[in-house]
């Protein structure tokens, strides 16, 4: 008898024939005549109810059918006499594959805290919250490449070791073998990298669009989709220290058609886990955030507002609002403007565009006036920046001289700027934040709370 799955069972027609359940006991409940074993296997966010009649199992022969264990069910699949479910199984079987200590079992049938979980990641997928959580995660990153793949993209895989940091940020963690207490050293009693495995010093990438770009101007349309790593200090429910990363690079696209390109990923995206997901969206909706759907859907269906950073200042600078940080023309923006803008202002998602040169990185194409780049980024709501990207300079001049004034190492880029030495091209691409993503479209308030296993400062445990 070939196992089914939960989600194969609730959605059967077929009645009244016998099949085969294997998961982990949700809950045992009853009374002297008949016990209900509550199922679930990952397949959905739904269990299935398996009733077991006392002539059929004694008392002691479910006693290690608990919480948290793993059992096998075989049984007729029959409608429900009960409310609640369609359907479920008369056990006639019940092996257990795995007990589970009832009084030791750590998730325990009460409520448990989002930041409790977190201390015990390696066991919360088998929760409701973080089994949604994970099969949503799984859809966005299949419609991600099933979006490239429609639409002439490749998907190219860039180093996760690298010698330069694409950024020019400086927030890279590195990678050696050197011994930490006793490096080898140069006779002026610098750390002697030469001895290092690589021969050099080395980081993990920050992000892969660098080498995206290089395969752009072979490949035409390119993606990357991998981990990047940022040693930034940043404690927020929006920042990690290691996430993973979308970055399409088109080569001719200019800034208008990137932003074309953002919306249009980001809308099927969410319309995708709409369609796919309803059941696990449902669930988050209602169990922590009233507003989700209502806002998947208003996102969906409305146009991003695209204007300028001047114009946003301009409309910073007269909000009543008071902000923590004050703005004027040429500072940052911080995330209470960004979430002004986006959920008081406009009501909508924000594309921001031509940044003062001096807030974005050295490889975004100077506009005519000198004094802003064709950036963009596209900030949601409950999120601030989702998506940060640029038109990309393609003049040789122009990028080695921003790369100076940047003091961004030439000599470190060489192969990068070969691009620019023969056969430049107008392009652009962008990043996504995947666990940005996965946050705005499950309504999770924490972004620790849909990865697996989250790094930020002072935790990698796992
Ligand atoms: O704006 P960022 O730094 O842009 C880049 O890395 C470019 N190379 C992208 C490109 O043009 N190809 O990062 C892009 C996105 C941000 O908008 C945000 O969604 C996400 O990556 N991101 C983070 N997500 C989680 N934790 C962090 N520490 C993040 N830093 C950036
Ligand atoms: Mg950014």
């Amino acid at each position: 008898l070939k196992r089914s799955t939960v989600k194969e069972l609730l959605a059967s027609q077929d009645l009244d024939r016998e099949v085969l359940v294997k998961g982990w006991v949700r809950s045992r409940r009853g009374n002297k005549y008949v016990q209900f074993i509550i199922v679930n296997d990952g397949s959905t966010i739904h269990t299935i109810q398996a009733v077991a009649a006392a002539e059929t199992f004694p008392e002691e022969t479910l006693k290690d059918v608990s919480n948290g264990a793993c059992v096998a069910i075989r049984g007729q699949l029959v409608a429900s006499q009960g409310k609640g479910q369609a359907v479920e199984i008369q056990a006639t079987e019940i092996t257990v594959l795995g007990a589970a200590d009832a009084e030791a079992y750590p998730l325990q049938k009460k409520a448990t805290s989002l930041e409790h979980l977190r201390e015990i990641a390696h066991l919360r997928p088998r929760t409701n919250t973080f089994g949604a959580v994970l099969r949503v995660r799984h859809a966005l990153a299949f419609a991600i490449h099933d979006y490239f793949n429609r639409h002439g993209f490749f998907y190219v895989h860039t180093p996760i070791i690298t010698g330069s940091d694409a950024e020019g940020a400086g927030q890279m963690f590195r990678v050696t073998t050197l011994p930490p207490e006793h490096p080898p050293r140069t006779a002026d009693g610098l750390v002697d990298f030469s001895e290092d495995f690589f021969g050099k010093p080395t980081n993990l990438t920050v992000s892969g669009q660098l080498e995206g770009e290089l395969a752009a101007m072979a490949l035409g349309s390119i993606y990357t989709f991998g981990p990047t790593f940022r040693a930034e200090n940043s404690n927020t429910a929006r920042h990690l220290a290691e996430f993973w990363m979308i970055e399409p690079e088109v080569a001719f696209n200019e800034l208008e058609e990137n932003m074309d390109l953002a919306e249009d990923f980001l809308q099927s995206l969410v319309r995708y886990a709409l369609e796919h997901c309803a059941d696990d969206l449902q669930f988050l909706n209602d169990q922590y955030d009233k507003e989700l759907l209502g806002r998947l859907n208003f996102v969906i269906d409305n146009a991003f507002q695209r204007l300028t950073y001047t114009e946003a200042v301009e409309i910073l600078k007269s909000a009543k609002q008071k902000f923590e940080f004050p703005v004027d023309w040429g500072t940052d923006l911080q995330s209470e403007h960004e979430r002004y803008l986006v959920e008081k202002h406009f009501k909508k998602p924000v594309i921001l565009t031509n940044y003062p040169k001096e807030i974005k990185a050295f490889y975004m194409k100077l506009d005519d006036d000198g004094r802003t780049v064709r950036a963009m980024d596209v900030l949601f709501p409950g999120i601030g920046e989702i998506i940060g990207g640029s038109q990309r300079e393609e003049d040789y001049t122009k990028l080695t001289t921003r790369m100076a004034e940047m003091h961004v190492p030439a000599d470190e880029l060489d192969w990068y700027l070969d691009t620019r030495r023969f056969g430049t091209a107008p392009h652009a691409g962008f990043g996504l934040g995947f666990e940005r993503l996965v946050l705005f479209v499950t309504g999770m308030s924490n972004i620790r709370d849909v990865i697996p296993f989250p790094r930020y400062p002072k935790n990698a445990a796992f």
